[in-house]
């Protein structure tokens, strides 16, 4: 067989990293489901954006990297129309199965697509986009980036906000051995019922930006650990700014939490509220 070049294997390592955590969508909402602030901070956001308006169209929303329904539920549940794309078809199978339960007049205010919201073509336009929960460090590169924020000012109508959160490069974190298992947690998966040992690990390359994670999920009671890759691109604050900036948009707040507060070093999240800059000047 032939030797794969080192851009094959970096390419193969982010598909990877892409997909494989989205996979068991059932765990993710477990491993997920205290995680609220986010889900509190993008439904006011959704309210404000519609306060008071009858308009048709006011009250929808676009979320890019909708995955399985966390935050997508409880704004069409708020009665907001909905419009999901993701990649990964487990977490929209899991996101369309969570629907089903959620009453028919919200699910009726959901629309899913399958498909990679670098090349968004939704065909219309919303006065709210939101991508929360890094799923923005899922663009690996300058390129992926500014092919994601094209489509989103495509998407965007006059006047409307585009909202987003990722971490906060937290270096101590990025550098921890990588030989070491980090965050040791015992859990019951969901749907088996098995008990299992979570920890992680990440090597991070300093030059792409890029921390290549390995989640290691060990049954308790013995058997084969499943190792689960999950890629992230890191944005520096300013760097952010700067490529906000040059792809068209103003940044309104550029907060260190979704509660408002300022970003500092100790800041965990960068949550980030911006606009379309018209006309787009270099
Ligand atoms: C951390 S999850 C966030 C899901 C959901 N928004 C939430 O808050 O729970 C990131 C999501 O982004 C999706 N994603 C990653 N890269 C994508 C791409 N290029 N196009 C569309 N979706 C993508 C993944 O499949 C995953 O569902």
């Amino acid at each position: 067989m032939a030797k794969r070049s080192e851009a094959e294997l970096l390419q193969a390592a982010l598909e990877a990293g892409t997909t494989e955590h989205y996979r068991d969508a059932a765990l993710y909402d477990h491993e997920y489901q205290r995680r609220r602030d986010d889900v509190r901070f993008y439904r006011a956001l959704a309210a404000e954006r519609a306060l008071g308006s009858t308009k048709k169209g006011d009250h929808d929303v676009l979320e890019l990297g909708c995955g399985s329904g966390r935050l997508l539920l409880p704004l069409v549940r708020d009665g907001f129309s909905v419009t999901g794309v993701d990649l990964s078809k487990e977490m929209l199978r899991r996101c369309r199965e969570r629907l089903q339960h959620a009453g028919r007049a919200a699910a009726a205010r959901a629309t899913l697509h399958a498909g990679d919201f670098r090349a968004l073509a939704i065909g219309r336009c919303f006065p709210l986009v939101v991508c929360p929960f890094n799923a923005f460090m899922h663009l690996y590169t300058r390129r992926d980036a500014e092919r994601f924020l094209a489509g989103v000012r495509a998407h965007l109508a006059p006047g409307g906000v585009f909202a987003f959160d990722i971490m906060n490069p937290d270096l101590s974190w990025l550098s921890r051995d990588s030989n070491k298992r980090w965050a040791r947690t015992r859990f019951r998966h969901p749907k088996t019922g098995q008990r299992m040992i979570y920890t992680t690990n990440l090597i991070y390359d300093a030059a792409l930006q890029i921390a290549f994670m390995r989640i290691y999920y060990q049954p308790e009671a013995g058997g084969r650990e499943r190792v689960v890759h999950l890629t992230h691109r890191y944005f520096f604050p300013l760097e952010l700014e700067a490529l906000l900036h040059y792809n068209g948009f103003v940044v309104e707040r550029h907060d260190g939490d979704f509660d408002g507060s300022a970003l500092a070093t100790e800041s965990e999240e960068q949550v980030v509220r911006c606009r379309l800059r018209r006309p787009l000047r270099r």
